[in-house]
């Protein structure tokens, strides 16, 4: 097995960071690896907004209603970016709205999880840890505020990283066979059969984020999580229309 898949293979989000602050250099080759990634179509409909200003920091915070975004050594905001290519037709005196329609959307979310993804590698190929927030999104006009986002964009997801200051364990996955299908997809009798043991192994795993208390089970994890519904975040494609793009739902 070669060291970048040992490396995928032994993944955990890291959210406690030493005071060690990552290099210049290192952030710019990772800036370098985002904008290496594949895009959709060759459009390279993503930014990114590096946070360094504490106040804003403090601001995310909030939103993400998670204390450790204050202490992040290094925070990456991914935008789903349409606005530079609309200035790019907009300044060839072309100009139409429909342009931006939920292919567009859908391209730039897409670039913009993968340049996330292909950054999170690089950061823990390095030895660093690294962690998303999708909860940026609890506010998203909040956010798009703070971030001072024109027309055509949406944020997507933050990556905090730096050098870790915490060991944790790897959080069980379930198993692959309930996962991978060979050409249509598998409907299977019980889930809460096939899922038995990963639940226990799920109640056994030590979560550091809740205060290091042992987990639920996956299955009692997802009655709780999915019942209580984000009002704002079940909304997020009203505030994807007053970013400009077109929902086209008819
Ligand atoms: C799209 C996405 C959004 C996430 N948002 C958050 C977040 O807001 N806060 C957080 O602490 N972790 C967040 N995570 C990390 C997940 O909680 C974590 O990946 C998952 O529990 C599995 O744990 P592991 O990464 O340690 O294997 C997010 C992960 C993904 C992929």
């Amino acid at each position: 097995m070669n060291e970048t898949i040992k490396k995928q293979l032994s993944h955990r989000s890291i959210r406690l960071f030493s005071d060690n602050a990552v290099s210049e250099d290192v952030v710019n080759t990772l800036l370098e690896v985002a904008n290496r990634t594949a895009s959709s179509s060759g459009f390279q409909q993503f930014s990114i907004i590096r946070v360094t200003d504490a106040e804003i920091k403090r601001r995310i915070s909030l939103i993400c209603k998670q204390d450790y975004v204050n202490k992040l050594p290094e925070f990456f905001i991914f935008i789903a970016d349409c606005y530079r290519n609309a200035r790019i037709i907009k300044e060839q005196g072309c100009g139409d709205r429909s342009t931006y329609d939920m292919d567009r959307f859908f391209q730039a979310f897409t670039d913009a999880c993968l340049a996330a993804q292909n950054v999170t590698t690089a950061i823990e190929s390095l030895g660093l840890g690294a962690v998303y927030f999708g909860s940026i999104l609890n506010d998203p006009q909040e956010l798009i505020n703070i971030l001072a986002l024109p027309e055509f964009t949406f944020p997507v997801l933050g990556v905090g990283f730096g050098h870790p200051a915490q060991d944790p364990q790897l959080k069980p996955r379930m198993d692959v066979s309930l996962k991978v299908f060979e050409n249509q997809y598998k409907v299977f009798d019980s889930y809460l059969e096939n899922i038995a043991d990963y639940d226990k192994e799920m109640q056994t795993y030590y979560d550091l984020r809740d205060n290091g208390k042992h987990s639920d089970t996956f299955s009692q994890q997802i009655v709780k999580k999915f019942l209580a519904v984000n009002e704002k975040r079940s909304r997020l494609l009203n505030i994807a229309k007053k970013q400009g793009f077109n929902l086209k739902i008819e």
